[in-house]
């Protein structure tokens, strides 16, 4: 059977949030428009408030078939005609029941959940902000911030003289830090963005794959090599994607190294995609010394014994000059309040999850000391700047 939020369309299963109901009566069912045309809440209870008979699976997959209301209303050509099949209509029948109620969990009533990876220390320094910034909470709700467990949660606790909360089940509306279960919204990871991440996180830095291309923009040419992690291979393909090709031949590029490429590797510069541990290895392939570029999180613990064997060091950093080398947890914590308070703020006193990314959507911000954060046209990471460091 279909699981809630799910359904069979034309034989694929489909996550109703992805479906073209959405784009019209908007991801969290509140309603929307297309063009001029108002498109009805789709929650459950506002459908049956309209029409009692919604409460029937069978009667919305009629209205959706025949264009024909429950009360006999012929429904504007603009609502496209769907056929459902009996499982399909029943799982987006029971999604239409909850999703109101999911959109808003961890929001209210008697706090804003916030779940936090990390570690206590990030916790207290973000709960001090929160007071300094919003002392008596927002749209009457006092923060709640707990630590998540890092590791997966235990499926079942037993309440043993006494009540304790079930990990997976306690409230979250937003998560901070990392991705947390249960929690769909995941702001400023601490490992910052790849590039190609799904649309419910929002970071701070310029992401990895900024990052490469300010690197690649630096230099007129050399080589991307890059270790076999996940991370890496998913940036190696962004990035391959958008390198400069050399428009003659024998003009110096970019060019990716594939790993079934003949060693030793030789080229002027090396831009490495990879994880810090995977350095000296991917160095014991080059050929000579060539200049070396990396994000500085990749190549920080590195720097000091590779400029002793003489090699020149070339670093992006997605954070601002002032903030680096050592950024301090508080100033990114004062820039990750300033950005969540904000959404916050935009999202209103009814804030759902699908809100709170619209709110992000349209979210332009200029912290003190840090890059202007744009989400508006940078999507994601809020910033596509970097700054490039020589160290020869
Ligand atoms: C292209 C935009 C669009 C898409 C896509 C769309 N709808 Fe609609 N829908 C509308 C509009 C506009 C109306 C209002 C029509 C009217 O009032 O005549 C509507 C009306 C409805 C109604 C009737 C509510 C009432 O007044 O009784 C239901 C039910 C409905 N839509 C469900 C859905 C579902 C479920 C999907 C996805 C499978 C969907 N719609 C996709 C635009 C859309």
């Amino acid at each position: 059977m279909a699981s809630a939020g799910e359904a069979s369309i034309l034989g694929m299963a489909a996550p109703l949030e992805r479906l073209a109901c959405a784009g019209c009566h908007g991801a969290d069912a509140e309603g929307g428009r297309e063009g001029s045309r108002p498109a009805p809440a789709l929650r459950l209870d506002r459908l049956a408030g309209r029409d009692a008979a919604y409460a029937a699976p069978t009667a919305l997959a009629e209205t959706l078939r025949s264009g024909i209301a429950p009360d006999g209303r012929t429904l504007s050509p603009t609502m496209p005609r769907f056929h459902f099949g009996p499982r399909a209509v029943t799982a987006l029948h029971q999604w239409l029941a909850v999703v109101a109620t999911d959109e808003r969990r961890g929001f209210g009533p008697n706090a804003i959940h916030v779940k936090i990876r990390g570690g206590d220390e990030l916790v207290e320094a973000l709960r001090a902000e929160l007071d300094r910034v919003l002392p008596n909470g927002l749209w009457g709700l006092p923060f709640r911030l707990t630590l998540a467990e890092e590791v997966a949660p235990p499926t079942k606790t037993a309440a043993v003289g006494g009540k304790r909360e079930r990990t997976a089940d306690a409230p979250c509306f937003v998560a901070i830090g990392g991705p947390v279960s249960g929690c769909p919204i995941t702001l400023f990871p601490a490992g910052g963005l790849v590039g190609d991440e799904p649309p419910d996180i929002r970071g701070l830095w310029a992401s990895l794959a900024d990052q490469a291309r300010a690197l690649i923009r630096s230099t007129s040419g050399g080589a991307v090599l890059t270790d076999g992690t996940e991370t890496a291979k998913r940036l190696a393909r962004i990035v391959a994607a958008e390198i400069p090709r050399p428009a003659r031949k024998g003009e110096t590029g970019w060019r990716m190294v594939s790993p079934m490429e003949m060693r030793p590797i030789k080229a002027v510069s090396v831009l490495l995609l990879c994880s810090p541990e995977e350095i000296p290895r991917l160095l014991s392939q080059i050929d000579g010394r060539p200049a070396l570029l990396a994000p500085r999180r990749t190549l920080e613990p590195w720097v000091r014994p590779l400029l002793d064997r003489g090699y020149a060091i070339t670093l992006a950093d997605p954070m601002p000059p002032s903030a680096s080398p050592e950024a301090s947890p508080n100033r990114i914590v004062t820039v990750a309040v300033a950005v969540l308070v904000s959404a916050l703020r935009a999202c209103g006193g009814d804030c759902t999850r699908t809100r709170l990314i619209s709110a992000f959507d349209a979210l332009t911000l200029h912290p003190a000391g840090w890059y202007a954060l744009d989400y508006s046209r940078q999507g994601k990471t809020g910033t596509d700047q970097v700054t490039i460091e020589d160290l020869p």
